[in-house]
């Protein structure tokens, strides 16, 4: 999501004479998208800024920009520190990121055109905030309630990518899968949106657990363009501390869900956190029993982080070691996980979308290499020749 928040910003910047570059030395603006879901994330981003000073002053005219959940959260009150900044825009504010670039009077006036996105995936987000509280979670309040973006938007907004030369389409947000509009699922929108000329492929990230449900499934699943593919943050395999997080959902029906997904041939990835405060070792073993049951191809892993103002962050914290070590075993059973759920694809056909001359993914999200060259953003049909950790070689 940051990406595409990036993606964003980027464009109303090009669209102002700027041209994008990987290379500090040569740029004449910093625009630093940040994150505030972890206390290492913002702290990252504030060291980056800091560094960011010695940048500014080695040539005349350049500028900062610090945008994102980190900024929404630290507001105005970051000039303070860094009085080099020049613009603060928060997460809640990429709607009139560019009016606050005009206002800022440092910048010249937009002229016409559209940025062309990067890369064969279009980015469209079709809604922001969330209405859970997860208990350790800071994003309800520095992103807000959930607001939907209306369907004819995002259609439209699709649509532009797809003749713009991205045949994968990903929808965003927060809690993707609770998009709604009068009498519209989010299942419809997907459907609607594969139906778009020039859409191959079409995913979604973040879903949430509670929005899986039979009907949901019943309205994709005879819809081969929805990737075959969803990362789904479960958090814990612990009813217990599924309860004091408040995610809304058991062991069981998370199990239930997921062996749904499975049934129809959804890969699986996820989110996990490790060491909330309440987490016993037997809760612990439940996280990694259930991921072994879920066999997920890929899971993002966290220590637990203790974010202001949220309710767990009034909790007795686990000693820091607990947090190392358990860490520690959840990412080794996830990568041997990982090198399973790869090794089980040799010998199956797969239609992989290509991302560079020789590299792709499949629809179920694994990595694969080709042996010859293929045109970016076209779909090879193969054989999978072996994988290698975390790679298919195709037989094409
Ligand atoms: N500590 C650790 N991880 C967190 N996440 C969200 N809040 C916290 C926190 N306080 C993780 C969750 C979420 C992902 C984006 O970040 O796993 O799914
Ligand atoms: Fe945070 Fe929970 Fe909302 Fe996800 S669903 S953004 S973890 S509060």
């Amino acid at each position: 999501m940051n990406l595409a928040d990036s993606e964003e910003m980027a464009a109303h910047l090009l669209l102002r004479g700027y041209a994008l570059t990987d290379n500090l030395d040569e740029a004449d603006l910093a625009l630093v998208n940040t994150c505030t879901v972890r206390d290492h994330a913002e702290h990252r981003a504030l060291s980056f800024l800091g560094r960011l000073r010695q940048w500014k002053r080695e040539k005349e005219g350049r500028h900062i920009i610090f945008a994102g959940c980190a900024a929404q959260r630290l507001g105005e009150k970051l000039k303070k520190t860094f009085p080099y900044l020049d613009l603060v825009s928060g997460a809640r504010e990429i709607d009139h990121f560019a009016s606050l670039l005009d206002n800022s009077g440092l910048f010249s006036a937009a002229q016409g055109g559209e940025a062309q996105p990067h890369g064969i995936t279009g980015y469209v987000t079709i809604m922001r905030g969330c209405d859970f509280a997860c208990t350790y979670c800071i994003v309800p309040s520095v992103r807000g309630p959930v607001h939907c973006l209306p369907s004819a938007d995002i259609l439209a907004q699709a649509a532009q990518k797809a003749r713009s030369g991205c045949p994968e389409i990903m929808l965003l947000g927060q809690t993707v899968n609770a998009w709604k509009e009068d009498g519209k699922t989010f299942a419809d929108l997907l459907n609607e949106v594969s139906a778009l000329p020039g859409v191959q492929r079409v995913r979604f990230v973040s879903p949430h657990p509670a929005f899986i449900t039979p009907q949901f499934l019943a309205a994709v699943e005879n819809n081969p363009k929805i990737a075959r593919h969803i990362h789904l943050p479960v958090q814990s395999g612990s009813t217990k501390v599924l309860r004091e997080m408040k995610r809304g959902y058991t062991r069981e029906t998370l199990l239930e869900k997921i062996d749904a997904l499975k049934e129809r041939g959804f890969a699986l990835s996820t989110d996990l956190i490790v060491g909330f405060p309440t987490e016993t070792e037997a809760d612990f073993e439940e996280t990694l029993s259930l991921v072994q049951r879920a066999g997920f191809s890929a899971a993002y892993c966290f220590k637990y982080s203790p974010r202001q103002g949220t309710p767990a962050a009034q909790m007795k914290l686990l000693p820091e070691k607990i947090l190392e070590e358990r860490l520690d075993i959840l990412l080794n059973k996830v990568k041997g996980l990982a090198e399973a759920a790869y090794a089980a694809q040799v010998g199956k056909e797969k239609e992989v979308l290509m991302e560079s001359p020789n590299k792709g993914r499949t629809s179920d999200n694994f990595w694969a290499q080709t042996q010859k060259s293929y045109t970016i953003g076209t779909v090879v049909r193969s054989r999978i020749a072996s994988a290698e950790d975390t790679l298919l070689m195709t037989r094409d």
